[in-house]
């Protein structure tokens, strides 16, 4: 026994999560998507895992570009994660729209974020219609200048410890 499409989705939008913009060089094309599945999986190694849905575009993307950029949204980039979920959008001219630095990968690290991360893609396992993707962190930067990007019953916010 399930429960229905609409029940899952009335209990996971009750989740709060934070929100990460996932990019990758695939093969000279850059490119990337908002994901907030995004989460710590190890210590040692440092690992992290995003699922990614099997029918996007980025899904096949990231699995040739065998390393991902992650980076951790500021509050104030909600329409620059929105951009990022929108599929017609041209990933490459808004990335080079968008002021980034590189890893080694090539991934690009967007600017204003509370953390970037370099990864090394050292695993995919298949889950339903996601791919879950574990990534090894290869180098990091944070900025706890900023506050986090909240995302909750599809509304946004920042996050403030009490
Ligand atoms: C807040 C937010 C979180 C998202 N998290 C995920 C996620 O964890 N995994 C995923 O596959 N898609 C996620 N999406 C949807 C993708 O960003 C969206 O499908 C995007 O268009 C994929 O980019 P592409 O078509 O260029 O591959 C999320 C969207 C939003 C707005």
């Amino acid at each position: 026994m399930v429960v229905d499409g609409d029940t899952f989705r009335a209990l996971m939008r009750q989740f709060p999560a934070g929100v990460t913009i996932v990019t990758f060089d695939d093969k000279g094309t850059l490119g990337g998507l908002a994901v907030s599945s995004f989460c710590s999986l190890s210590m040692e190694p440092p690992l992290v895992l995003v699922c990614i849905d099997r029918e996007v575009a980025s899904h096949d993307a990231i699995a040739r570009a065998g390393t991902f950029g992650v980076s951790v949204c500021a509050a104030d980039q909600w329409q620059l994660a929105q951009d990022f979920a929108n599929p017609k959008q041209d990933k490459q001219a808004l990335l080079e729209a968008t002021p980034h630095s590189l890893t080694d990968g090539g991934a690009p690290l967007l600017d204003g974020c509370v953390a970037t991360m370099a990864c090394s893609v050292v695993a995919a396992h298949e889950a339903g219609d996601h791919t879950i993707y574990v990534g090894q962190v290869e180098s990091g930067v944070v900025d706890e200048s900023r506050e986090p990007l909240a995302y909750c019953r599809s509304g946004s916010g920042s996050f403030t410890p009490a």
